[in-house]
């Protein structure tokens, strides 16, 4: 295997040295960029588009070409586990993601199939086509839903902004609650390890609803099926773990087999480097929003955010996903001020 050009966020994730600290952002393959749109433009629609791996390869590299960020992600949905599992969905426009089947009973429980690999054979495509055109420039992230955020689709039927439904079914029905939340790590486990075999050089699994559960909660029915994916990849490439708003579960979130814990912004830094000792590396967490404000601002902020988390053992990003309508040249000096910061 040829090695990579710039490999600094994998040797980040591992907390090895790296000359500069290495930047991506979530949501940058879509949405945002005029070029992307410009794809997104020509596909019937979200899920055709997610199907297509030839588009889906060439949204994915852009951010690498316009915006020069240290690493690509797959473009792909955490919605296609569970359309894979027997529950189809739509995007519909400026509503979200609806499922016309729900998961409420013992039936639909033992209906849900544990997905393997082939159900899901267009992203490994996109993958191996990415990795192809990407030609060794930079890693290739590939990713997951976490199996509590992707249950609170599946028990909601779309997006909320409580999960009130979802959380009603964790306390009404627990066990089957945990047998959902079991063939989703498995379905995770299979799809990741296609995506590794594929060429991913390091996965985030994304709990975007972390926040909505308890302390306790989180650790019975979120933490331990995400410590059970992590298992599943057993060291092969990287992990990071990115549950927004679980500022309670950092100390937690260290103690599984991942390498690297995402931040949103509300997070501290110093905090969280507590919480989660000094050998997992840390990711995030600058506001979305910053990227609204003038270019000193961004700058002034940015350059805070390096000096509190530190060159080693950190990966910058944004606290979660870009907004479509950030300008593209605020995103591009976002990047560049990390790229060019020099510590000493
Ligand atoms: O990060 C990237 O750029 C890679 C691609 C990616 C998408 N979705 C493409 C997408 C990734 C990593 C995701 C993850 C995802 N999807 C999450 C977890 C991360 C997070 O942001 O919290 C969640 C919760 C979803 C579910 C989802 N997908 C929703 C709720 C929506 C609709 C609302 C919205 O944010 O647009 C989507 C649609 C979606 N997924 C779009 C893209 C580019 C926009 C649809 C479009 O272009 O028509």
């Amino acid at each position: 295997m040829t090695p990579l050009k710039n490999d600094l966020i994998l040797r980040a994730a591992l907390g090895k040295e790296v000359e500069r600290v290495p930047v991506w952002l979530m949501r940058q393959a879509g949405r945002t960029l005029p070029e992307y749109k410009a794809v997104r433009a020509k596909a019937k629609n979200f899920i055709d588009f997610v199907k297509n791996p030839e588009m889906a390869a060439e949204v994915t590299i852009q951010p690498v070409d316009i915006l020069g960020v240290d690493a690509a992600i797959i473009f792909s949905d955490i919605l296609v586990i569970p359309e894979a599992m027997g529950l189809p969905y739509q995007m519909i426009e400026s509503k979200g993601p609806v499922f016309e089947k729900i998961i409420e009973t013992q039936s639909d429980v033992n209906n849900l199939k544990i997905s393997e690999a082939e159900d899901l054979s267009y992203v490994i495509k996109a993958i191996e086509l990415t990795k192809k055109q990407l030609d060794n420039r930079v890693p290739l992230i590939g990713f997951c839903g976490a199996p509590w955020t992707l249950l609170a689709y599946m028990t909601e039927g779309g997006g909320s902004k409580t999960f009130s439904k979802a959380k009603k079914f964790l306390y009404t029905e627990p066990k089957l609650a945990h047998q959902v939340l079991e063939k989703i790590a498995l379905s995770s486990i299979n799809y990741l390890n296609a995506q590794i075999e594929a060429g991913a050089n390091m996965v985030q699994i994304f709990d975007s609803w972390a926040g909505a559960l308890s302390p306790k909660q989180y650790k019975e029915f979120s933490l331990r099926y995400i410590s059970m994916i992590c298992d599943g990849i057993n060291n092969k490439v990287p992990v990071t773990v990115f549950a927004k708003d679980a500022h309670y579960a950092i100390k937690d979130i260290a103690s599984i087999n991942c390498n690297t814990i995402g931040l949103d912004w509300t997070m501290n830094p110093d905090k969280a480097r507590l919480d989660a000792g000094a050998n997992k590396t840390l990711q995030g967490n600058a506001d979305p929003c910053l990227l609204y404000a003038d270019e000193e601002t961004i700058q002034t902020e940015t350059i805070n955010m390096l000096k509190q988390f530190g060159k080693k053992n950190y990966i910058a990003n944004l606290g979660h996903g870009l907004y479509p309508d950030t300008e593209k040249s605020k995103i591009k000096f976002f990047v560049d001020t990390i790229k060019s910061y020099s510590f000493n």
